[in-house]
């Protein structure tokens, strides 16, 4: 997809031209035909939602961020406890809810966890397509009782998370910087095989992930955690002071500034 004009812009009918004019401004995408696309990728905005669908036979389904159905709805009933290995990486304890920037937010499942747990998560995602795809969640989550109060909990930016992360003054460091890298053939992921593919080839989504780390550690004022497959090696081959284990992750913890 990068450098070729095979992703474009898409409306069902019913859709405002004014929302379409704001996400192509916002996605920097050309409109087209849901008829006649001419491409191979469609960023579509259903009356529903908003999707990113691969066209052509065989194609997967649409990829989407939801905060309100699916497994989203079935961890909020579970109920997310803090006991959970990610709960453990950042250093959640009762009477302890860590202000966190989450610098790969992605389509924001891991997010989601963390403000559901009570933390204040600000998203940093760099890809415009992946970014209106998160927006949209949080839109669709603002409006539902159930979700209002966990969304409004995130705050979505849309920047490079290392020129965001230098710009911070001391006032606004967060607790806990989390990242998870796109890891090439890890086998399970908040992010679904089936979008790790699609978000491979989108323009901002390729990080530098081993440049990410020493910027986070230099603004973390507690800690930053790098989520990895369970045996991945470290990132930047930077040894962690511990690590949290739950079945086929591996929560790699950097403690900052002498904290605990
Ligand atoms: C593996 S996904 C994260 C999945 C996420 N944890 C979740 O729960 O859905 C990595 C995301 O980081 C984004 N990304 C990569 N480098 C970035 C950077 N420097 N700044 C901001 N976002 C970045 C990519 O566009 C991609 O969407």
């Amino acid at each position: 997809m990068t450098g070729t004009p095979d992703l474009a812009l898409a409306a069902e009918v019913g859709v405002s031209l004014e929302k379409m004019q704001r996400l192509a401004e916002q996605t920097n995408l050309p409109l087209t035909s849901l008829k006649h696309p001419g491409v191979n990728h469609l960023l579509v905005q259903t009356t529903r939602r908003l999707e990113l669908r691969q066209l052509g036979k065989g194609a997967p389904g649409p990829v989407f961020a939801d905060f309100v159905g699916g497994k989203a709805r079935y961890r909020r009933h579970q109920g997310i406890g803090a006991r959970q290995p990610i709960a453990k990486a950042v250093g959640i304890k009762s009477g302890s809810l860590p202000a966190i920037i989450d610098a790969t937010a992605g389509l924001g499942q891991d997010a989601l966890v963390l403000a559901t747990l009570g933390c204040d998560v600000t998203l940093i995602e760099r890809s415009p397509v992946v970014a209106a795809l998160l927006s949209d969640a949080i839109e669709r989550a603002l409006a539902e009782v159930e979700t209002a109060a966990i969304v409004a909990r995130m705050r979505l930016v849309r920047a490079d998370a290392c020129d965001y992360l230098l710009a911070l003054e001391e006032t606004q460091r967060p607790d806990v910087i989390y990242l998870d890298p796109m890891f090439p053939g890890r086998s399970k992921s908040a992010l679904t095989k089936k979008a790790m593919r699609l978000f491979q080839q989108l323009p901002g989504t390729r990080e530098n992930a081993n440049g990410l780390l020493p910027i986070a550690q230099q603004v973390a004022a507690r800690r930053v955690v790098v989520k990895r497959p369970a045996k991945a090696p470290w990132l930047a081959e930077a040894k962690p002071s511990m690590a949290i284990h739950s079945p086929k992750m591996r929560f790699d913890v950097y403690l900052c500034g002498g904290s605990q």
